[in-house]
This record gives structure tokens, C-alpha cells and sequence, in this order.
């Protein structure tokens, strides 16, 4: 069988592929018709969040049993064209929920004590030490919209740091909650009790610009941090609380269109800490993914149940 593979995913992934007696290609960072050519002849389609996977992907692809999502969000795959082509969707949703949570937290730092921003100066030769007078995050409370397994995870780590937990999450039970130590309240009251807010929603109808303006006011004086989807906050609305004083600050790892445009109105903030998308970069992760995601082309390949599918 033939496994095109259009986003870097690690050597492992790859490996495990091939050890099961398939080719492997790899073709990245291809996109449009030369995507659609590379992807004629393939039975297995694996992406991260690079690639694009639309409905002429699929009918350009008549072979396709499954296309493999190297990490957690399926937000680039069309999922209904994917289901009238017949062809599996699976994801690998355990790899990187850790790499995802401690870089939630680092996020959480860098805008409390304004890490980067720091540094940069003290690069540029200048000691601003009056400049900067952080926050603690002890005692404050920490905000999560989406209690799923990257917001457990942080929650779990900002917790034993003395936050106190409190999250919106229409799919949770209290049990569950109480267990993580969360009280769940209802969206609104999440956003006015978080000094800190953080979002772990997948990138939905139903989430695709859940935090704008209006939200945004309701935090005010509090610091956001987003490494989940770029599209579930308002870039502009974001950019502009922030630079207004409505927010003390902001980190974002995700954005609406990535590779992010250097016009992005984010990037111009300087209480913005930006960076490009890095939740799941670390190596642990990306070797969990990868190997995980060849796993359920090979299981899909020999008829077997798909799991994560
Ligand atoms: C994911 O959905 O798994 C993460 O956003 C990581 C990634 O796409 O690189």
C-alpha cells in the first residue's frame, strides 16, 4: 500500500510503516494541484496541521481508505467529504496532550512575568528591571473553557501550583470536575472569575469565535492564554483588549490562518507573547503521534478496527 505523507511527522512514525512492508512518500509541504497530483495513486493520506484535506482532495484520491492525523485537531479535514468518499479519519489524541499542558503553563508564565519581552530588552543591552513587576499565579484563579484531556492536564499542573480551578464545560459531569478539582460554572461566570483564562476547545461551529469583544470585557484586568485553535478567540477583538488595558496580557501559540501573516494584528502587541504552534513540539510527543498514527494506517490497511477513528 501507499502512505503519502504531506506534514513532517517523526522518523519513527515513518518507520513503523515501512516495517509493515509499505511506501512510504513523503511530499511536504505540497498544496493545490500539486497536492492533489501526490495524492492520485495513495491508500493512506497522513497530515498534521499543514495540509488542507478538502473534498477535492478526496476526489482526487479514488484509493484512499484512511487519512491519519499526526497530533489531536481534525480541523483540516473535511470530515462529511471524508465520510461520502468512504474513507476513515482517525487522529492521535494521547500523544501530545502533555507537551500541550506544559506549554500552556510555560505560556501562562512567560505573559505573567513577561518573559519574552524581558528578554528581548536584555538582548538589546538594556537591564529593565523596574519595567516589569509580574504577577503570581498562587492564589489566582485559573479559567479553562474545555475540560477535555489537554485542559485535565493543565489543570492538574496549575492546581498543585495553588490556582484555583473553576471551567466551563457543557460535555463534563460535576463528578469528573470535582475529581480534577475544578468547579464548573457556566461560560459567562468563567470568564469574570479567571484572573487567568485558558481555552482547550477543539476548532468547531459551535466554538469558532467564542471569546470576542464582548467575552473579552467580561476578563476584565485578567491574562488569556490560547494553545488550542486560533479561530476560537477574535484576533482583533484580542489584540485590541489588550493594547486598550482591558486585558493585562495575552499568550498565543494558535492562530486563525497559519503560518501566521506578519500583519497579524497580534504580533503587534507588545503584552502579546507570541509563538508559532509549538504545543506539540516536543520530541516525546512527536515520536508518540507519529507511531501512533502508522499504527491505525496499518491496522486500517489489514481490515483491523481503527482506533481513534
Ligand atoms: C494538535 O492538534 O495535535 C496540535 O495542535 C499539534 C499540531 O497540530 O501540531
Amino acid at each position: 500500500m501507499k502512505v503519502l505523507v504531506t506534514d513532517p511527522i517523526a522518523d519513527a512514525g515513518l518507520d513503523r510503516l515501512r516495517d509493515a512492508g509499505h511506501e512510504v512518500e513523503t511530499a511536504y509541504d505540497v498544496e493545490g494541484s500539486a497536492l492533489l497530483d501526490a495524492v492520485a495513486d495513495a491508500n493512506a493520506l497522513v497530515v498534521r496541521s499543514g495540509t488542507d484535506v478538502t473534498e477535492a482532495v478526496f476526489e482526487a484520491a479514488p484509493n484512499l481508505i484512511i487519512v491519519g492525523r499526526a497530533g489531536i485537531g481534525v480541523d483540516n479535514i473535511d470530515i462529511d467529504a471524508a465520510t461520502d468518499h468512504g474513507v476513515i479519519v482517525a487522529n492521535a489524541p494521547e500523544g501530545n496532550v502533555r507537551a500541550a499542558a506544559e506549554h500552556t503553563v510555560a505560556m501562562a508564565f512567560a505573559t505573567a512575568r513577561s518573559i519574552p519581552q524581558a528578554h528581548a530588552r536584555l538582548r538589546a543591552g538594556e537591564w529593565a528591571k523596574s519595567d516589569y513587576l509580574g504577577t503570581e499565579l498562587n492564589a489566582k484563579t485559573l479559567g479553562i473553557v474545555g475540560l477535555g484531556r489537554v485542559g485535565q492536564e493543565v489543570a492538574k499542573r496549575l492546581g498543585s501550583l495553588g490556582m484555583n480551578l473553576v471551567a466551563y464545560d457543557p460535555y463534563i459531569g460535576e463528578e469528573r470536575a470535582d475529581q480534577i478539582g475544578a468547579e464548573l460554572v457556566e461560560f459567562e461566570a468563567c470568564l469574570k472569575h479567571a484572573d487567568f483564562l485558558t481555552v482547550h476547545t477543539p476548532l468547531t461551529p459551535e466554538t469558532e469565535g467564542m471569546i470576542a469583544e464582548d467575552e473579552l470585557a467580561l476578563m476584565e484586568g485578567g491574562y488569556l492564554v490560547n494553545c488550542a485553535r486560533g479561530g476560537v478567540v477574535d484576533e482583533t477583538a484580542l489584540a485590541a483588549a489588550v493594547e486598550d488595558g482591558t486585558l493585562a496580557g495575552a499568550a498565543v501559540d494558535v492562530f486563525a490562518d497559519e503560518p501566521v501573516s506578519p500583519d497579524n494584528p497580534l504580533l503587534a502587541v507588545d503584552d502579546v507573547v507570541v509563538t508559532p504552534h509549538l504545543g506539540a513540539a516536543t520530541e516525546a510527543a512527536q515520536e508518540h503521534v507519529a507511531t501512533s498514527i502508522a499504527d491505525q494506517v496499518v491496522a486500517a490497511f489489514n481490515d483491523e478496527p481503527v482506533a481513534n477513528a
